[in-house]
C-alpha cells in the first residue's frame, strides 16, 4: 500500500475544515448528516473539533457492489437512521466525491425532507471523474483518479481502520458483472 495522504496531513486538514464550519454556522441550527459507511471516521474527527451545538444523523447509500470498483449508477438510499431535518441547516458529509452522483442525490433528498439549507463536505475529491455538475462547499483534498482506501474508505469492506489514505499497489480484481 502506498501512502497518498498521511495521518498528520488528514488531522491538520480536518481541523481546518472544522474551524471553517464553526465560523460559517455560528447561531445556525446545524445537523451533520454522514453517509455510511465510508464517512464514519471523518465524521468522528470533524465533529470533535466543531465547538457549536449540533445534531448528528446518518444515511446509508451504496452504488458499488462487492469488489466492484466502478459505479453502477444505481443509488440505494437507506433512511432508517435519517434525522428529522425539517427547518434545520444540514451539512452532508461524504468520504469521497467521484462521479458526484451520490452526494448530489443525497443533497436533493435532504431538501425534499424539509432542510432549511443544505451544504456538503467531502474529505476527498477525485480529479477528472465528475459526471454531474456539483460543487461541494468544503473539500479536504483533491486527489488523482486512483482507488483509495483507509480513514473510512474500504476495498471489499477491508482497510477502513487504517489511519491514512492509501492506494492499493496490487492490481484490483475485475469489477463484478451486474446481475
Ligand atoms: P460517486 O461516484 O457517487 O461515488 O461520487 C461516491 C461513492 O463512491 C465510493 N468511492 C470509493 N470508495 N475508494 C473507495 O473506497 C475509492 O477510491 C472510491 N471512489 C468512490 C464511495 O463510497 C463514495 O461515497
Amino acid at each position: 500500500m502506498d501512502v497518498l495522504i498521511s495521518e498528520s496531513e488528514i488531522q491538520r486538514r480536518v481541523t481546518e475544515l472544522a474551524h471553517q464550519i464553526e465560523v460559517d454556522y455560528q447561531g445556525r441550527p446545524l445537523t451533520v448528516v454522514a453517509v455510511l459507511t465510508g464517512s464514519l471516521v471523518f465524521l468522528a474527527d470533524l465533529i470533535r473539533n466543531i465547538r457549536l451545538p449540533l445534531r448528528v444523523g446518518l444515511l446509508q447509500a451504496s452504488s458499488y457492489r462487492g469488489a466492484s470498483t466502478v459505479s453502477t449508477g444505481t443509488l440505494l438510499i437507506n433512511e432508517s437512521f435519517a434525522p428529522d431535518v425539517a427547518g434545520r441547516d444540514v451539512l452532508l458529509l461524504d468520504d469521497i466525491l467521484d462521479t458526484g452522483l451520490t452526494i448530489s442525490a443525497l443533497a436533493q433528498r435532504m431538501r425534499e425532507r424539509g432542510a432549511a439549507r443544505v451544504r456538503t463536505a467531502v474529505l476527498l475529491r477525485k480529479i477528472g471523474r465528475q459526471a454531474v455538475p456539483f460543487e461541494p462547499d468544503y473539500t479536504g483534498f483533491s486527489i488523482p483518479d486512483r482507488f483509495v482506501v483507509g480513514y473510512g474508505l474500504d476495498f471489499n469492506d477491508d482497510y477502513r481502520h487504517i489511519p491514512y489514505i492509501g492506494v492499493l499497489t496490487d492490481p484490483l480484481p475485475a469489477a463484478d458483472p451486474l446481475p
